[in-house]
């Protein structure tokens, strides 16, 4: 049999209309995630997967894959649900998204930033109830995000720096976590963890999910974040210690946190539901209409340059 190529989620119109391209039979899953049995049944005998990140790709699914399997091509930037290793010790190329969703993850945080500090849901519900209401003076009063109030970035990478960019236009103080990659900016000052969490108003999460910084921001961590302080996390659940996070928020130690992602995804624990000083979304950090366009054309691109012999445009091994 041929090798073919498995999407196990349906891409954008037109990224799909390049899979085809490819010139490989296709076999294509629908738009919820397929159960692990149809997962590993239709990755069997492909050359190339195009996945999401709710496919966990471990070495189970590359076994199953088969050894003509060439490259695994994840629709995201972060790759957590791939065991890379893995993929490497059988000659699988894994590739990821990054560059293209910066700007859209970015946004989204600056809107979880304003929407928890300013209590844009409290507003919301408060009208949607449909008492009698007037403006006050002490009504609905939240965090000033402009008034020098100081944003902690953890992870100063692509979307860190995209986040800092959007920060200086609302005149927010810039700290940030020590980076490798990313070229020292002359109005963030480099701190560490402990000495960022205590200085911050809002905290914001923009590291990959690895071993080392899943539940970097355990119950210690937010003891160390000011009673006034905000949490933010576009980035993975898992960096947070939810059930700390929770207790944290019921008991005051910080006072409010804006989510786009979650621990056990995609499970929402009813507490964090149930918490009046949260604000949820759901993994909608890359969710523009162009911004995926680009993630998923990305995507097939890489398989599709694997697939010819070529180096892929965004390797991960
Ligand atoms: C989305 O969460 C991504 O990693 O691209
Ligand atoms: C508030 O609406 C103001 O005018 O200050």
């Amino acid at each position: 049999m041929e090798p073919h190529v498995y999407v196990p989620r349906l891409l954008t119109d037109a990224a799909m209309r390049e899979v085809r391209k490819i010139g490989l039979p296709v076999v294509v899953g629908g738009e919820d995630p397929p159960e692990r049995a149809a997962l590993l049944r239709d990755a069997a005998g492909a050359a190339a997967v195009v996945c999401t990140l709710t496919e966990r790709i471990d070495a189970e699914f590359l076994d199953a894959a088969g050894p003509q399997l060439k490259v695994v091509a994840n629709t995201a930037v972060g790759y957590d649900n791939i065991d890379v290793a893995a993929a490497t010790e059988r000659g699988v190329r894994v590739t990821n998204t990054p560059g293209v969703l910066d700007g859209a993850t970015a946004d989204l945080t600056m809107g979880l930033i304003l929407a928890t500090a300013r209590r844009v849901l409290d507003g919301d519900r408060l009208l949607r109830e449909r008492k009698p209401w007037v403006w006050g003076p002490r009504m609905l009063l939240g965090l000033d995000v402009s008034a020098g109030t100081t944003l902690g970035i953890v992870g100063y990478g692509r979307i860190g720096r995209a986040v800092a960019k959007r920060a200086r236009a609302f005149d927010m103080k810039i700290v940030a976590t020590p980076s490798r990659s990313a070229p020292p900016d002359d109005d963030v000052e480099f701190l560490e963890l402990p000495e960022l969490l205590e200085r911050s108003d809002v905290v914001t999460l923009h590291c990959p999910l690895t071993e080392r910084t899943r539940h970097l921001i355990d119950a210690a961590a937010l003891r160390r974040m000011k009673p006034t302080a905000i949490l933010i996390n576009t980035a993975r659940g898992g960096i947070v210690d939810e059930d700390a996070l929770v207790e944290a928020l019921r008991s005051g130690t910080i006072a409010a946190a804006g989510l786009d992602v979650f621990e056990d995804e995609p499970r929402v624990d009813p507490r964090l539901l149930e918490l009046p000083n949260t604000v949820l979304t759901p993994h909608l950090g890359s969710a523009g209409v162009a911004t995926r366009e680009r993630m998923c054309r990305l995507s097939v691109a890489n398989a599709a340059a694997v697939l010819a012999g070529e180096e892929p445009p965004t390797p991960v091994n």
